[in-house]
């Protein structure tokens, strides 16, 4: 299990604005909350309705927040009883995967063979059915639903045993992409164009804010595992800025049954109440507790919109 967590320190060693990229809700333009109770030993600054700040997860709290399967057996227990938290292993992702890609591309086993709680990945470079192209592949729109550390997006690890794997036999839709631009691009400018792309059309929504966290490291992780496999070297930090900015918006914290950011109408109850509050016509007030709708980001029009608006008109 070793090397699978990533180490907030390191992250804020590298550039602290960087940290603060993977901590944004982009709808509120605070920070994610804690959404949960686990860390709540830890002071008043690690309640559930909380705002994670990167002093809390650095230092000497740098190894607090931990994937699941390293943390202890009884928080694992917890987690599952309070938000339904149970990991999918690696091959039922990869099964469910090749799905879609069988629908996409028209016929079976198209990145590996499913076999027995395993797979087998195809070396061969993957070729695309008539009149669909690999460009159109990568731009295709993906979404993990209550996404956790997100594997069904990416596989650095197995979720349920820990173990880490290898980057030639990732099976997430993400890895999958990526798997493509590495086949079909040799030009690092050109390579690098294509895996903005392929970031900006992968979504996921969690509601437990360490989950949002782990997931967006493991996506900007696989950025960085990609392009040391491709050019034997790390990204520049201006990459990873940029990358990083592109998940804190693809990678979101939502509360899935309402569209709603979580506790986000508690810092209106919260406010201080002026003499004026008192005056104000009934029903003004209730309006102001409204929780915040999420908004996510469509790259392609280079606009934000409302994760439920969205959903109706679908
Ligand atoms: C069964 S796990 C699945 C995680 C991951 N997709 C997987 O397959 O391994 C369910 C996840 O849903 C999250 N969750 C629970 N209630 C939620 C809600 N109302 N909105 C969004 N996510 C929620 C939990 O925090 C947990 O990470």
């Amino acid at each position: 299990m070793q090397g699978i967590d990533i180490v907030e320190q390191n992250i804020a060693d590298l550039s602290p604005e960087l940290l603060n990229t993977l901590l944004k809700d982009r709808t509120t333009g605070k920070n994610i909350r804690w959404a949960t109770d686990n860390y709540e030993q830890y002071g008043e600054a690690y309640r559930a309705d909380q705002e994670i700040r990167p002093e809390l997860i650095i230092g000497e709290h740098t190894d607090i927040v931990q994937p699941r399967v390293t943390k202890a057996k009884e928080k694992q227990m917890q987690r599952t009883r309070d938000r339904a938290e149970v990991f999918t292993p690696s091959w039922i992702c990869n099964e469910q995967n090749n799905l879609i890609d069988e629908a996409w591309f028209g016929r079976k086993t198209v990145f590996n063979i499913s076999e027995k709680g395993k797979w087998r990945t195809y070396k061969k470079k993957i070729e695309f059915p008539e009149g669909k192209t690999w460009k159109q592949y990568v731009d295709e729109k993906r979404l993990e639903i209550s996404c956790g550390e997100a594997p069904y997006l990416v596989s650095r690890y197995d979720t349920v045993s820990g173990k880490t794997i290898a980057i030639e036999k990732r099976i997430g839709l993400l890895d999958r992409k990526l798997r493509i631009i590495n086949e079909n691009v040799q030009e690092e400018e050109e390579w690098y164009i294509w895996c903005k792309r392929a970031f900006q059309s992968i979504y996921g929504y969690e509601y437990q804010g360490d989950n949002i966290l782990l997931a967006r490291e493991n996506l900007l992780c696989t950025f960085i595992d990609n392009m040391v496999f491709k050019f034997a070297h790390e990204p520049l930090l201006k990459q990873l800025n940029e990358i990083a900015r592109i998940i804190s918006w693809n990678i979101w914290q939502m509360d899935g049954l309402t569209g709603n950011v979580p506790y986000s109408e508690k810092e209106i109850e919260n406010e201080q109440i002026t003499i004026f509050d008192f005056l104000s016509i009934d029903g003004e007030k209730e309006k102001e507790k409204q929780p915040i709708p999420c908004k996510i980001f469509d790259w392609r029009s280079n606009c934000s919109l409302e994760f439920n608006s969205m959903i109706k008109e679908a």
